[in-house]
């Protein structure tokens, strides 16, 4: 959620970190912060609100340094205020801090009998107190460190300056992640992610649970939680700074939107042989001919990718699905077969959650898979079987371009399991194969629905409260389509199944309320027909959206018509999600919110 940017170098770092910064603040904006050290002392600089608010501070106050540690901030504890923002610091001890210390408060009374007190409200400035106190009492900072993270329960990624060793930058974690990057001439940097070093590191190093990293400009030494010495693999990395620009495009949403038939292309690539008839995994860490049941669990949208995948499992692999929502899952402890198999799905691969849900059932003796977006995420690293979507980095925080190559991967593994099940032919593979193949192009043409859109998107945003129906996978995409505008337009919206209208719902319908109807025409449109027309009838706004077939088979009034491209039964929900998607960003940007950075959220959700 927040972010983290160190660097140790022989040049002025202040305009890099902040730059670092810059990459990161998807993952929070309500405060940031800096503190080098120069001239023997531990100079700080920290602002309300966006990262660029620090640059006044910056230019006022001439920070600067060759050792530096920043932070963005997603606030968990305590207002989003200057005084609780990051880098945390005594006089001599600076640290910025992702993850929350669950007993921060018996730390903070253990500190008050020393005589010692917090002057923020945060979890997170008792680290620098006691790393304060224990830097004292100690032989060296490598046990100053390890006393201080004895005394810390929760999670933590971790970046650490002490004003009396401005040679040394340190970085630790357990159960947050953090990334050491080495620079080409001489530099070391810490990064909560690897965006944060795009353009900067030339390789990066994934810190493991527990470890703590002691840098020096040429060097790096790691200490595993047994405080022992240990290695960990270091690997090219070719991230640069156009990897995080917006191009010509007013956001990283829209832009992210229109990249989908590139990253469906490319993910497609991965999962279906180079004739396009069958579909190519890697080695299963189980007996695909045997599974009769997956448990798939994830958060938001991915869940909602999730409810899709449950629908092609059971109907065309026959394969019994359970599709649970990670934070219920980890604490409701169900029942799991030893050997079964579990599907988590998380485009960041750090979200808490799902990463505690996970560990739950690996502790259970299930296989697990993941579909992930993040290379070298923790759940990338964590599970049997990682199957990666190649969505790109996803910036905006509303999760677009990552859905749709959840859905391709879920929909490849549908049909190879379905496959090895005997449930379809060499032939039906190859049809659905080839189906999915026509996707990119389909979605292109769907993309050029945008002015359509943005004219109901004109009305939908005056409006209070809109609802999103369908049925099957329908119901899935009516659930993300009202989750998108949410968050971006702060309208409220509901996804509902069409058939559950009558049983409460259809009480909420009024000339006020738009209807946002997904309607592909598959076997249960009649079905979907009728309801929807049971809402026309209460005067409810109806916006249809189906392909030409479907229009001509809904009679009633429609405030706007949404006309797709027709597709498969099977292809539906790619194509579908591509208006909802639409309808949602055209919505916010005619209300004028944060389209990027909607309040209150924040990318990769890393606490609970
Ligand atoms: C919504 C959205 C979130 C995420 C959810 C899970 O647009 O982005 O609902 O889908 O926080 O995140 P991951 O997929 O990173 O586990």
């Amino acid at each position: 959620m927040c972010g983290i940017v160190g660097i140790l170098s022989h040049q002025p770092v202040a305009k890099r970190l902040v730059e670092g910064l810059k990459r990161l603040e998807y993952r929070g904006y309500d405060s940031a912060g800096i503190a080098v050290i120069n001239d023997n002392q531990l100079k700080r600089c920290r602002a309300q609100g966006k990262i660029v608010n620090l640059d006044d501070c910056l230019a006022h106050d001439h920070i600067d340094g060759t050792i530096g540690i920043a932070h963005t901030r997603w606030a968990t504890h305590g207002l989003p205020t200057e005084e609780n923002a990051h880098p945390h610091m005594t006089e001599t001890v600076a640290i910025v801090h992702n993850g929350i210390i669950e007993n921060h408060t018996a730390l903070r009374d253990e500190l008050s009998a020393k005589g010692i007190h917090c002057t923020s409200q945060t979890d997170s400035e008792v680290i620098a107190q006691w790393l304060t106190v224990f830097e004292k009492e100690s032989d060296s900072y490598v046990e100053a460190i390890f006393k201080t993270l004895a005394k810390l329960e929760g999670a933590y990624a971790l970046g650490i300056m002490f004003r009396d060793d401005p040679t040394h930058l340190y970085g630790t974690r357990k159960g947050s992640p953090l990334a050491i990057g080495q620079g080409s001439n001489g530099e070391m940097f810490l990064g909560s992610d690897a965006l944060a070093l795009a353009g900067l590191a030339e390789n990066l190093t994934y810190l493991e649970e527990g470890d703590l990293a002691v840098l020096t400009k040429d060097h790096i030494e790691i200490f595993d939680k047994n405080q022992k010495q240990t290695q960990r693999p270091s690997q090219h990395y070719a991230g640069g700074f156009e990897q995080v620009s917006k191009g010509p495009y007013r956001h990283f949403m829209l832009k992210e939107i229109y990249e989908q038939p590139d990253v469906v292309r490319q993910t497609l690539n991965a999962y279906l042989s180079e004739d396009k008839k069958s579909i190519v995994f890697p080695e299963l860490s189980f007996d695909p001919k045997t599974v009769s049941k997956i448990t798939i669990v994830a958060c938001g949208t991915s869940y909602y990718a999730g409810l899709v995948a449950k629908h092609w499992l059971e109907k065309v692999a026959r394969i019994s699905v359970e599709v649970d929502i990670a934070s219920e899952f980890r604490y409701r402890q169900p029942p799991l077969s030893k050997d079964g198999v579990s599907l988590f799905i998380s485009q960041s691969g750090e979200t808490a959650d799902t990463m505690a849900a996970h560990a739950y059932a690996k502790a259970e003796g299930q296989q697990t898979i993941g579909i992930i977006n993040v290379p070298n995420s923790s759940l990338a690293r964590a599970v049997n079987v990682p199957l990666m979507t190649y969505a790109g980095p996803e910036i905006g925080v509303a999760s677009t371009k990552a859905f749709s190559t959840q859905l391709c991967v879920l929909a490849a593994l549908s049909i190879y399991l379905a496959h090895q099940k005997g449930m379809i032919t060499d032939a039906d593979l190859e049809a659905y194969c080839q189906d999915l193949s026509t996707l990119p192009n389909l979605i292109e043409k769907t993309l050029s629905l945008s002015d359509s859109c943005k004219d109901v998107a004109e009305e939908l945003a005056k409006t209070r409260d809109i609802l999103y129906l369908g049925r099957g996978t329908s119901y899935a995409i009516a659930l993300e389509g009202a989750l998108k505008l949410k968050e971006i337009s702060y309208i409220h919206a509901e996804g509902y199944a069409a058939g559950e209208m009558k049983h409460g719902p259809i009480a909420l319908i009024d000339e006020t309320v738009p209807i946002i109807v997904i309607a592909p025409h598959d076997e249960l449109f009649e079905k979907l027909v009728s309801n929807i027309e049971e809402a026309a009838a209460r005067k409810g706004q109806v916006v249809f959206i189906s392909d030409e077939v479907g229009q001509k088979g809904y009679h009633s009034q429609a405030m706007a018509r949404v006309t797709v491209p027709e597709t498969s039964l099977f292809t539906a929900p790619f194509i579908y999600t591509i208006p909802v998607q639409m309808l949602a960003y055209y919505t916010a940007v005619h209300k004028g919110t944060d389209v990027d950075q909607p309040r209150n959220l924040a990318k990769s959700v890393t606490v609970e």
